[in-house]
């Protein structure tokens, strides 16, 4: 259970409260690069953290991302001219570049040179750093003082061959999607049906340990019989980044619209050699962590308004806990059923909730840092050089001193 105030600290991401100055501290997505590709092209709204932008590639090969708003009538950019230097504003003309200066103001024929100037300062607009990486635009939204390099994240840093990406909206918020991907024990019963038989066990040990990128968070499970415990190793890269440790590996990025509303990136990759059909068969087929979506769209079939597709006589044949079709489906679909921003001071936690427990307390950790200035987790590009890793080790071995150890040797 958590207190109202904390439960409020750690999901609203809007400009000024904790967690969203905190999450401005790092790059976030805004949209997959191959939306923008064509200098000149149409522009794409991105919202994030509560904030309407519009991001565009000007004539000339320039990303910007900048407010929706044009601050002279509050018009949407969106449906903006891209013209070589930047986009005009359809209402009355004004033009504005990828830094957000107003360049060209021709609704005002009878300013003098210095009036035109000053006019122009005063309706520069909001515009955020981008920078391409993994096939994505991260934006940076924090102040520029504090500006980090860009984190060397595994998935990033391989051929375009190596990865396979989606991305899905969900309508909740952003700490139920990381929180469900740290629950090791829904694997067994959500996504029973689906599961690899190894995980049908439920995991009884649980170690978290703060790291210099985030947190590694490690589950233990005791297959019986004298067997060794099989661990399974998961980071958090902050703020928001997770990699499972399957073959080919998975990266969740939940990476907040709104309060209510999360843009979840999903890739599979394999960093060392391109993915094969049959590597991607299960992603495709929509049996893994991504959902099928409306073509273009970045909503998927199977949501809340039509309850997920939901097939009954499949749950009942036990052959699916939930009857819904894949992984993501199941996580979005009971993630979301938890209300818009789940109601934390009404749960009633269990021994195996121990995970998530310590995770919420890592998090409020580092609100409190983030507030009293201390040094934030990840602001070394290569502390994200970790991997998600699995092992076996005798049961009673001091498995947590261990932890961050394991996953830098797994990494590259
Ligand atoms: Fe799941």
């Amino acid at each position: 259970m958590l207190s109202r105030e904390d439960n409020e600290r750690l999901t609203r991401v809007g400009p000024g409260t904790p967690m969203g100055e905190l999450m401005r501290r790092y790059w976030v997505p805004a949209a997959y690069a191959n939306t923008v590709e064509q200098p000149g092209g149409a522009p794409v709204r991105v919202r994030l953290m509560c904030e309407n932008l519009v991001l565009f590639r000007d004539g000339s090969g320039r990303l910007g991302l900048i407010d929706e708003r044009c601050p002279h009538r509050t018009a949407s950019l969106y449906f903006g001219r891209n013209e070589k230097d930047g986009l005009r504003c359809v209402y009355h003309g004004l033009k504005f570049d990828a830094n957000g200066h107003c360049i060209d103001l021709p609704c005002l024929p009878q300013a003098n040179n210095a009036e035109r100037t000053n006019i122009q300062r005063e309706l520069a607009v909001k515009a955020y750093p981008v920078i391409e990486r993994g096939g994505v635009v991260w934006a940076y939204m924090g102040p520029l003082e504090h500006k980090p390099e860009f984190p060397d994240l595994e998935w990033t840093r391989i051929p375009p061959a190596h990865r396979f990406a989606t991305r899905h909206i969900q309508e909740c918020n952003w700490l139920q999607g990381l929180e469900g991907g740290f629950d090791a024990t829904h694997l067994t019963f959500l996504h029973g049906g689906d599961a690899e038989p190894s995980r049908r066990l439920v995991a009884t040990m649980y170690e978290v340990i703060a790291t210099d990128f985030g947190f590694v968070v490690g589950t233990g499970r005791d297959p019986g019989a004298g067997k060794d415990i099989m661990w399974n190793l998961n980071v958090m890269l902050m703020p928001f980044h997770k990699i499972i440790s399957s073959i080919p590996a998975a990266a969740h990025v939940w990476a907040p619209i709104d309060d209510e509303n999360t843009m979840l990136y999903s890739v599979d990759f394999i960093a060392d050699r391109p993915l094969t059909e049959q590597d991607l068969k299960r992603s495709t087929e929509w049996r893994g962590i991504h959902t099928e979506n409306a073509p273009g769209s970045d909503h998927a079939i199977r949501t809340k308004h039509n309850d997920y597709l939901i097939d009954r006589s499949l749950q009942a044949s036990g052959a699916s806990m939930t009857g819904m079709k894949g992984l993501g489906t199941q996580d979005c679909a009971i993630q979301e059923s938890m209300g818009p921003i789940a109601d934390r001071t009404r749960e009633y936690l269990l021994a195996t909730d121990t995970a998530i427990v310590k995770i919420r307390r890592l998090l409020l950790q580092a609100l409190d840092n983030h507030a009293a200035g201390k040094l934030l987790p990840g602001m070394q590009p290569s502390s994200y050089r970790v991997r998600s890793t699995r092992f076996e080790a005798p049961k009673g071995a001091k498995v947590a001193d261990t932890m961050v150890e394991r996953v830098r040797a797994a990494a590259r």
